[in-house]
């Protein structure tokens, strides 16, 4: 039985190894949660890691150690970091956004680099009084819309860092071997398991079935009865 369980503890093991392998994807291992969403990956600035909770732009970037602040390709990607912000920081409503104001271009770009293609500005008719070197936009948690805030003020702002997942495609085949991999020697175990319960319950009703027809002389069961019945009689001429 020990075996058994032995046995169990292993496939269970394996079988969040393969879910966490799946899970982080390629993500930074550097002990922080990274959450993976298509070829990129989160990690959503919170707990120990978020205890003055306001920063300007230049100090949140500094929280993500390396790694860029948060941009936005796509309203699928708007979504997902909005619903997981929601997780992350129950009370917070915005998150600072990895845009800056480019004084060639005179227009708005991504910290990455990446063309701004997909944007979500709310629509307000009134021109911002921020000067345009100090523009930094921000994503409103409920709405999903993005607006220019300060750079240069304290803003409680939540804080994303985002980095490309590594080599996805080296990674697809592998992962699809571990998989079968991974649910085949669970199968197997399970199937040895049931094997070994089975013999083993049928070993138990055996030796039951065995018991109950273990042989029981008749005479004894009469010599008890008889004895009963003279210390009745005994009991009953005592007047
Ligand atoms: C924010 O500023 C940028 C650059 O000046 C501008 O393109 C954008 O429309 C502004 N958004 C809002 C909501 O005012």
């Amino acid at each position: 039985m020990e075996s058994l369980k032995t046995n169990h503890r292993c496939c269970f093991f394996m079988l969040f190894l393969h879910l966490q392998l799946v899970l982080t994807g390629d993500c930074p291992a550097d002990k922080r949660t990274w959450v993976p969403f298509n070829n990129r990956c989160y990690h959503f600035v919170h707990g120990d890691e978020d205890k003055i909770k306001s920063y300007t732009f230049e100090r949140a970037k500094t929280l993500c150690k390396g790694f860029e602040l948060l941009t936005i390709q796509s309203a699928d990607e708007n979504e997902f970091v909005i619903n997981y912000g929601k997780q992350v920081w129950k009370d917070k409503v915005n998150m600072w956004l990895g845009m800056y104001y480019d004084t060639n271009s005179e227009d708005m770009r991504w910290v990455n680099e990446d063309p701004v293609k997909f944007t979500n500005w709310e629509d307000s008719s009134d021109q911002s009084d921020l000067m345009p070197l100090e523009t930094c936009v921000a994503l409103h948690s409920n709405t999903g819309k993005w607006e220019n805030v300060s750079c240069v003020d304290d803003v409680e702002n939540g804080v994303v860092c985002e980095t490309n997942q590594k080599a996805e495609e080296a990674k697809q085949k592998p992962s699809a071997l571990l998989s079968a991999l991974v649910i085949l020697s669970v199968v197997a175990i399970m199937g040895v398991s049931a094997v070994i319960w089975f013999l083993h319950q049928r070993h138990n009703l055996g030796s039951t079935l065995f018991t109950a027809f273990e042989y029981h002389p008749p005479f004894r069961v009469l010599e008890t009865d008889q004895s009963c019945l003279v210390e009745a009689e005994e009991t009953d001429s005592v007047p």
